[in-house]
């Protein structure tokens, strides 16, 4: 198949992609025409420290260029996402593209966890996200059109033991996307979510060589990329994904039980119905929006005593 989906024309910023899995995704679009923020502040894994003007986002841009692509650094933190945002207007006159990719780690169990530990991580993954977002959102808006992918992770989604402030911050990331689905998409704004797996400094550690090489970041970005593209037409979804694996991710609700308010209901009505509640073997839904679950509520109106 020919190269035939391209970027030409359009900008995007990349958080934290002075490496990693955010590198990838900035040097897959920047090879397909868009012009590319390279958003990175250094620092370690544990979001300390900053490493000045040579940077690993410098390192991305010079990669980009010498490859023939267009892209700028900045070294920014997101939580200062105006300011991201502002060297996209200033550099390139517009803003396209935003993938919210920026994160840290304070890995330990919830018995050790201090409040900085929960505090920096939401800072960086979710308040970041925000700020990045929020100070683009008016510009897509206004053009009618924006490609936004947030990127969560597996820990958020069905959690992981010693990870309670990252996997707290992922499914947040997922929630606003998902509000942000609903929102941007009269405006042609569309938001999607990734849960990535990548051999990266965040999991070389604690995986075999064979597994990070199999798992390079670069197998990552094509869903990304068609993310991000105007072609695609997901919006509000999660893709669990990595390592040559591609995959969408969706809720499920049981048909459950509704019991009459006509006397009141008593904890034993409950127990009683356990069975119904819990059952998944047939008649389940997959929910897209909120409101779905008063849907079931009002047939039960009818049996509420005056
Ligand atoms: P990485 O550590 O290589 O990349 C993260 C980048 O974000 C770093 O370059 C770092 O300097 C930058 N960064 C950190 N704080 C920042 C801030 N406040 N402002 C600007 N830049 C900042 O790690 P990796 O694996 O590439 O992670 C990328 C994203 O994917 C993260 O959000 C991570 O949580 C997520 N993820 C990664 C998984 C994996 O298997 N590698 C699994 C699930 C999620």
């Amino acid at each position: 198949m020919s190269d035939t989906l391209n970027y030409e024309g359009r900008v995007a910023i990349v958080t934290g992609s002075g490496g990693g899995l955010g590198r990838a995704h900035a040097l897959l679009l920047a090879s397909r025409g868009a012009k590319v923020v390279v958003n990175d502040l250094g620092g370690d894994m544990q979001g300390r420290g900053t490493s000045g003007s040579s940077s690993p986002a410098d390192k991305v841009v010079a990669e980009i260029k010498a490859a023939g692509g267009e892209a700028v650094a900045n070294y920014d933190n997101v939580l200062d996402g105006d300011k991201i945002v502002q060297t996209a207007l200033d550099t390139y006159g517009k803003i396209d593209i935003l993938i919210n990719n920026a994160g840290i780690l304070r890995d330990t169990s919830f018995h050790k966890m201090t409040e900085d530990d929960w505090d920096q991580v939401y800072n960086v993954h979710v308040k970041g996200a925000f700020k990045v977002t929020h100070a683009a959102w008016p510009h897509l808006r206004e053009q009618q059109y924006g490609r936004l992918v947030f990127t969560a992770s597996s820990s958020g989604v069905y959690g992981n033991f010693g990870q309670a402030n990252y996997a707290m911050a992922k499914l947040g990331l997922f929630g606003l996307a998902q509000t942000l689905a609903q929102e941007g998409g009269k405006y042609n704004i569309k938001c999607n979510t990734i849960a990535p797996f990548a051999g990266s400094r965040m999991t070389e550690t604690i995986l075999e060589e064979k597994m990070v090489k199999a798992l390079n970041p670069g197998f990552v970005s094509p869903l990304v990329g068609y993310l991000c593209h105007e072609d695609c037409p997901a919006n509000g979804n999660l893709f669990e994904l990595g390592g040559g694996w591609y995959s969408q991710v969706r809720w499920e609700r049981s048909e459950g039980v509704t019991l009459p308010l006509t006397h009141g209901i008593s904890l034993e009505q409950v127990v009683d119905n356990w069975g119904k509640i819990t059952d998944f073997s047939s008649n389940t839904e997959h929910p897209i929006v909120a409101l779905a679950g008063f849907q079931k509520v009002e047939p039960n109106l009818a049996t509420l005593p005056d």
